[in-house]
């Protein structure tokens, strides 16, 4: 699809947007949020978008997305977005909020389907708070969100440890702003890095430690970390999922899809930081060499585990990455993204994230920065006793927590990873499981499916810190 900034709309289908108070004009319309409603002008097309009270960025956001939805609806391959008057002091943030809300609603996936969804061809911007750069930055933060729904709404059967690495080997062939190492199930093995290994020694493709790196600010030794679950799919083990729990395991990637969409976006827009991104990729199978339930298994730092359920993958396979990223790469703050738990998507469903941190300012930061981006999150308690319910009579840990069944599930999750920080390390652990694949309804923005959930966030993050 085609984007330009353009004085005119150039265009015979225009989408508007309307708060309540100018709504009057319109019978039948009262300019609510996601309200939309298509009217006929001489020879143009209007799709009206209700904002509701106020312009914001996220009222701007979910009305430019409905509008997009209604527009593809009506089969249009050319349209002209329109600015509304803004208020000056947030004009510019808001109107980057319309081009984002429009360009990630235009998203469509249909790799399998004989009748191809309809694609918009073409988008004029019909700005005067926004510059080029403006749009090409929008423009680079969706392409970022549209490489993690691919990978997460692709086939578990073609998204594998192997495909997963060699996605990230072309993306940094193709962009020299980034480098890429992978390890091998031998190499894995060769570092000792027990759980990755137990995790994904079950399938004929077997795991992968994806290393990508963008040195931004060369000069500079400070580097962020992004580490994301990439178990691309959970048959829980011998702790077998049952119908039910099963068929979307193939989102199990969703995090390292996340982080891999975000170096996307900093390959294309190159802002002045370091940042590593790294995914312990890995197909949580049941062949006869699957790891056993009971077991002890020893991580990359030593510290041994008891598996109490092999479906509590996603912390083991993290453990290691976090370990080896830490040994590695010494970043001052590690992010991680995981689709880590039933138990978040019992407190939360879809309506916002889990986070998890040892960093009070980091994790305010974040919080902001989801704010802004409307890529909700949570900040949740990590205290002492979910730590101490992961001692083991056998092994330095269990994987699973002695507390009664169902009790503090994401905690303890997240207190899992947390003995696996180091030192003074700022650390942040966002549990994605709810909001990274939606099989309710389309959002407008969000729609069906792999919603590339913390591409955004993480952008806003890092971006805060682009000295340039
Ligand atoms: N991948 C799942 C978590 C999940 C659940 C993701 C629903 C997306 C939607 C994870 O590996 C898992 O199975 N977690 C278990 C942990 C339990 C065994 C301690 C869970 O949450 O039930
Ligand atoms: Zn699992
Ligand atoms: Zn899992």
């Amino acid at each position: 699809m085609k984007t330009r900034l353009s004085a005119k709309p150039g265009c015979d289908t225009l989408l508007r947007f309307l708060v309540s108070s100018e709504a009057k004009t319109l019978k039948d319309f009262k300019g609510k949020k996601n309200e939309v409603t298509v009217r006929y002008e001489g020879t143009d097309t209007v799709i009206y978008a209700g904002l509701g009270d106020t312009p914001s960025p996220e009222a701007m956001r979910g009305a430019a997305g409905f509008a997009v939805k209604k527009a593809i609806e009506l089969k249009r391959e050319e349209l002209a977005i329109v600015e509304p008057e803004l208020p000056p002091e947030s004009a510019k943030a808001t109107a980057l909020a319309m081009v984002e809300g429009a360009l990630l609603a235009s998203y469509s996936f249909g790799q399998h389907k004989a009748e191809k969804p309809h694609q918009i061809k073409a988008m004029h911007i019909v700005s005067s708070s926004l510059s080029k750069a403006n749009l090409a930055q929008a423009e680079a933060i969706c392409a970022g969100v549209f490489a993690a729904r691919d990978l997460v709404n692709g086939n578990a059967e073609d998204v594998n440890p192997l495909t997963l690495a060699a996605w990230a080997k072309d993306l940094a062939k193709s962009n020299p702003v980034l480098s890429c190492i992978v390890l091998t199930e031998k190499e894995i093995a060769k570092q000792k890095m027990g759980l990755l290994l137990a995790v994904g020694r079950a399938s004929s493709t077997p795991p992968r430690l994806i290393c990508l790196e963008y040195r931004g600010k060369p000069a500079s030794k400070e580097t962020i970390a992004l580490v994301g679950k990439g178990i691309t799919f959970d048959s829980g083990g011998y702790n077998l999922k049952p119908t039910g729990s099963i068929e979307n395991m193939r989102d199990d990637m969703a995090g390292a899809a996340a982080v891999l969409g975000v170096m996307k976006t900093l390959a294309m827009i190159k802002p002045a930081i370091n940042v590593v991104a790294i995914v312990p990729a890995a197909h949580n199978g049941l062949q006869g060499d699957a790891f056993f339930a009971g077991d002890i298994y020893r991580s990359y730092s030593g510290k041994t585990v008891e598996i109490i359920s092999t479906d509590a993958e996603g912390r083991l396979v993290l453990a290691d990455a976090m370990s080896y990223c830490q040994k590695t790469y010494k970043p001052s703050t590690i992010i991680d993204l995981a689709t880590l738990t039933g138990s978040i998507l019992a407190s939360f469903g879809d309506l916002m994230a889990g986070l998890f941190s040892n960093n009070d300012e980091l994790a305010a930061k974040l919080f902001e920065c989801a704010q802004a981006t409307n890529e909700a999150l949570w900040i949740m308690p990590m205290p002492q006793a979910v730590s101490d319910s992961l001692k083991s009579d056998l092994a330095d840990l269990r994987n699973v927590s002695n507390l009664p069944k169902g009790h503090a599930g994401a905690i303890a999750g997240a207190a899992f990873i947390k003995e696996f920080v180091e030192g003074k390390t700022a650390w942040a652990h966002l549990d994605i499981a709810g909001m990274s694949y939606n099989t309710r309804d389309d959002k407008g923005h969000t729609g069906k499916y792999g919603t590339g959930y913390g591409v955004r966030l993480l952008l806003a993050y890092l971006l805060t810190k682009n000295a340039k």
